[in-house]
């Protein structure tokens, strides 16, 4: 196993973990995000709903929040994702799951800011599929903290 696959699955691992801590009652979707730093620290997130349903909080979101809320904002190496129905401990779904477009966004902020084309490695509820790719694939032409003469300062 190569260095990359282990910490890819380590990620993985993670996302998984914090999935089990989603507020997700009304669709009943549960996603984790673990964003790996720099320092090898990771640090998660899980998706937070609301009666008013389009006040939802992404996985990858609360993740970011944690983050920039700790100042590291400009520390982020790379993200899993993983999300599914639970049952029981595990999740059910065989399809990997992809960031939406506002978390493809708001993870630009902290990429852009990190100087890092971050990978992302989207993972089924199952275990079965994980599809990795680089952010700017996710999110090609994005408009970022760049495009406002942000980044070096
Ligand atoms: N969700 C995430 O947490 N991240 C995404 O990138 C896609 C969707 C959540 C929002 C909602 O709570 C549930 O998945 C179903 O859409």
């Amino acid at each position: 196993m190569t260095e990359t696959t282990r910490i890819r699955d380590a990620l993985i691992a993670a996302a998984r973990d914090a999935a089990t801590r989603a507020y997700a009652p009304y669709s009943g979707f549960h996603v984790g995000a673990a964003l790996l730093l720099k320092n090898g620290d990771v640090v998660t997130g899980a998706n937070v709903e609301n009666a008013s349903y389009g006040l939802t909080l992404c996985a990858e979101t609360a993740a970011v929040a944690k983050i920039a809320n700790e100042g590291w904002i400009g520390e982020l190496a790379a993200v899993a994702i993983i999300g599914g129905r639970p049952d029981g401990d595990a999740l059910i779904g065989s399809d990997p799951v992809n960031p939406c477009g506002r978390c493809r966004q708001v993870l630009n902020e902290a990429a852009e800011r990190s100087q890092t084309d971050i990978l992302v490695h989207c993972a089924s509820g199952d275990g079965t599929a994980v599809m990795t790719y680089r952010l700017s694939d996710l999110l090609p032409a994005a408009f970022g903290p760049k495009d406002l003469g942000l980044i070096g300062d």
